[in-house]
Order: C-alpha cells, then structure tokens, then sequence
C-alpha cells in the first residue's frame, strides 16, 4: 500500500530530508502538499516534488483547516515551532513524523504523547541516529549479547569548531532558549538509554560557557570578517574561508587527519563532492558553487556574487566573537545512572577538529567502540576471553546522518500501515527528552537530580 503525505516547513529538513526518499522510491507513496510562509521554499519544493500552486499552503493553519488530506504529516518547522502543527496534524487525523526536539517544555512532550493515544495515530520523533548504519550495528551488538551485560557507556558529540559557529553563534539556534543539549544532544540521550535498555534514575551536567563573546574580541578585527580582517588568515572562524573556501567543510567530508587546509585533503573531497546532490563543481575549491548546508542557510544565490554580498551584510559574515546574543555553552557534560544500574557519560563539545561523534560501551564479556563521521564510520568489538577483536563494516553515507534517514523514514511508513510501534515513538522520545531536563536542571542547581517513575 503505498501512502501520502504533507509536508509543514519546507526548510533545509523539509526539502531536502525524510520527503526527498520518495523520489528515489516512488513505490512507497507521494507528497501531496506543503506548508511554508516563504514563497521561495513553496515554489522550490513544489518544484522537486511535482506540487501545483494549490497544493502549497502558506502556514499549517490554512493546510490543517482544509481536514486531512493525506495519511501522515512530516513536520519539520523549527524547534519553536512543533507542538502547535503536531496537535493540529494529530486532531485532523493524520499520522505524524515530527522532527526533534518534540518540544522545549516537558509539558508539552507530554501534551503530544497524550494528544497521540487519544487520537490512536503514529508518532515518530525524528532521532536519525538510531537508524545510522554505525549505531544500528552497534545496537545489534549489543542486543545479541555478545558484550555480556552492559555495564557502561562513554558517548561524545564532536561538534566541528565551524560547525558550532555556524548554527550555534551566528545561526538560529545562538540563544540557549532553546537549548543546545535538547537541540542537538537528545539524539545522543536518546541513544544512550536505547544501548543502555532502561530509562534514566538520576542525572548530574555541567556546562563550561562559550569562548566566543566579546570580552574574547581582537580589537582590530571588524564587524565582518570579508572587511578586511587582519586575522582572516590565522582565524579559524573566518566566514570567507568557512562559506566560500569551503576550507574546514572539504576538511571533514575529506576525513583528513589535519583539520583545516587544502592539499590532499582537498583532492580527495573533490572526488566526493559529485556524489553531494547540488554541488557544482567548477575546477576549483574557490570557484566551487555549494548549494547545500550551510551555504545554504546563508544564501539563496550561491555564486560568488550573491555569496560575497551575503557575507558583507548579514549575520553569518560577522566575527563570531561580536555576535553579541549568542550564550550556548562551548560545552557540556551529562552523567546518568540508569534504573537498571548501567552508568554513562556524555559530553557535547564544540571545539572538535572535525564533526564526529565516539561511543564505547563495556560490558561483562567485551567492549565495543567506533566512531561515527560526517561521510563514514567504524566500529570494532572486542571479546575479554579471547582477546580477539572484529571489525564490524559501516557503510559510507551520504545523507549527513550516518545513512540514517531512508532507514527511518522507511520504519515510520511501515508503522503506519502495519499498526507496529516505530522505535522512537512520541513516548520514547519523551524520556531522552527529560533527560535532557534534567541535565540542564542540575547545571544551574548545581546538584544531581532523580527522575521519577513518569
Ligand atoms: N533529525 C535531525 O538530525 C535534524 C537535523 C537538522 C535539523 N533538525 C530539526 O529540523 C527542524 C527544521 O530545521 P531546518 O534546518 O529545516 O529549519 P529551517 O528554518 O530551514 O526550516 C523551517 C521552515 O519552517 C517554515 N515555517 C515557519 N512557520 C511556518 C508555518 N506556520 N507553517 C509552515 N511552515 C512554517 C519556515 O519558513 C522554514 O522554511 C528543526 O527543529 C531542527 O532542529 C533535525
């Protein structure tokens, strides 16, 4: 049976995320209309995906009031903006798959987990990683029991330096109203108590703040970093080198050792850079036009022209130490003991060399540990009695989360047809969620806080 759907947000995610695993597999069902207040994102989705003028609505409210007109809502709007469309979507009747965080209040995760019994529909929450080739082999490792019973777990989220100043200084999510451990972290919760099998007892985290703040400024460097910056050479967050070299991104897809500069790194990313939808390569990293993220959030005109005036007059070509109202952490730690004994670390940092996250998990008969890269991954299992080490293939992934997406979206289509629970429902998500809560509850208090039963 194949399914429709709409899309609320047609943003980066809504464009170019779960929706787009449609064109390559047309049998699993259509969209048949979106949502999106911007006119360029309307005319640019129903573009790719086939849509006529009437079929694009300007906001959820005027999508939803038309009563439901397919089987599943994706919902991908902003972090600000989930609960409304998810209850409106789930009172119409549709099924829902909602992007993370389901809310920035416990209250209202719990409002959307509730609104999804009373209405009996399927509510995925979007924690991609689950489903990523790395942490799906991991999973199964663990499951199989090859590991013994787990009794620890480490998990890193490396966020790459220019990552960090790209989404978290001079981007959207700069202010931790909506905080950077929900935000980005409840994807590594969740897969903390997913490897740990239990929900979380007790939560300790601390929080070092940001290096980047005014106090930290060169004083000769001015407002925007292409107007003439005596530092742009030595600077590791310099726009022009971070969105029209390209040099720290072409560093991370090329998996190089070395965190930034061209060279071999380079060549090898050029290689890749065809197997990326939407880059143009034009002969040279400089002259490379990248429509992708985070060009993209940057311009909608990505030649050198349109780049180079975005990046004289908006905030993403402005020092990241003259921001001004950015204050997410520079970094966070989060220990949980979990009701069935396993204890785990976790740290978010936001000074990595390159995006990466690392997991090791211990346990009475062996120990598993691997990393999970922007392109690849490993991940190698050890036995305690036999010394004998495997490695365990993770496939090379395109689709900026470890090869997740297509897995996942997949996994909620076949839970709406066959009624079966899709892995992370609305009511698992909730507990990574209070986590979350509770981890930032205990940085500013200062003390450990139990979570109850729920
Ligand atoms: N699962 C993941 O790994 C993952 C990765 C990246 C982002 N995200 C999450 O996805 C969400 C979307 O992120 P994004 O980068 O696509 O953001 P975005 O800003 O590119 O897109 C959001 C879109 O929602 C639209 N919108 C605003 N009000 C609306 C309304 N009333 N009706 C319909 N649309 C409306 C905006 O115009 C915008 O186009 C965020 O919550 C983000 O945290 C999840």
């Amino acid at each position: 049976m194949s399914l429709t759907g709409v899309v609320v947000g047609a943003g980066d995610r809504g464009y170019d995320g779960y929706a787009k695993v449609l064109l390559d597999r047309p049998e699993l069902g259509r969209i048949v209309a979106a949502a999106d207040p911007d006119p360029t994102r309307r005319d640019r989705f129903a573009d790719r995906f086939g849509l006529g003028t009437a079929d694009m609505y300007p906001g959820w409210d005027e999508l939803f009031a038309e009563g439901r007109l397919a089987d599943y809502a994706i919902i991908t709007t902003g972090d600000t903006h989930h609960v409304e469309p998810a209850l409106l979507a789930l009172d119409a009747g549709y099924h829902v798959l909602l992007e993370k965080p389901m809310a920035l209040e416990e209250a209202d995760c719990v409002r959307i987990v509730e609104a999804a019994e009373a209405a009996d529909r399927t509510v995925a929450v979007c924690h991609v990683f689950r489903h990523s080739h790395l942490f799906a082999a991991l999973g199964e490792v663990v499951a199989s029991g090859e590991l013994g019973d787990v009794t620890s777990i480490q998990l890193s989220e490396n966020v790459a330096f220019w990552h960090y100043a790209h989404s978290y200084v001079r981007g959207h999510t700069r202010n931790s109203r909506v905080p950077w451990l929900l935000q980005k972290s409840c994807h590594d919760l969740d897969l903390l108590q997913w490897l740990a099998g239990s929900r979380a007892a007790a939560v300790s985290s601390f929080i070092r703040p940001t290096e980047l703040t005014a106090a930290n400024a060169p004083a000769d460097a001015p407002e925007h970093c292409a107007q003439g910056c005596p530092h742009s050479d030595t600077c590791p967050y310099d726009a022009v080198a971070t969105y029209r070299d390209l040099t720290p991104v072409l560093s991370d897809l090329a998996m190089a050792d070395r965190p930034v500069g061209l060279g071999p790194a380079a060549r090898v990313a050029r290689s890749a850079l065809p197997k990326l939808l939407d880059a143009d390569v034009a002969g040279s990293a400089r002259r490379l036009q990248w429509k992708r993220w985070p060009v993209a959030a940057v311009t909608d005109d990505p030649t050198p022209e349109g780049l180079d005036h975005a990046l004289r007059t908006t905030r993403w070509g402005r020092c990241v130490y003259r921001i001004d109202d950015n204050d997410q952490p520079s970094a966070q730690t989060v220990s949980i003991r979990f009701v069935n004994g396993v204890v785990a670390n976790f740290t978010l940092n936001s000074n990595s060399h390159r995006t990466m996250r690392s997991v090791r998990v211990d346990g009475t008969r062996g120990t598993a540990w691997g990393e999970l890269r922007a392109l690849d991954g490993w991940l190698k299992v050890s036995d305690h009695r036999s010394g004998r080490v495997r490695r365990v293939k993770v496939p090379t992934a395109y689709d900026g989360h470890g090869g997740g997406e297509a897995p996942l979206f997949v996994e909620f289509l076949d839970a709406i047809r066959t009624g079966s629970e899709p892995s992370v429902s609305a009511a698992e998500s909730l507990e990574s969620h209070r986590i979350a809560f509770a981890a930032m509850e205990s940085a500013s208090s200062g003390r450990v806080v139990e979570l109850s039963a729920g």
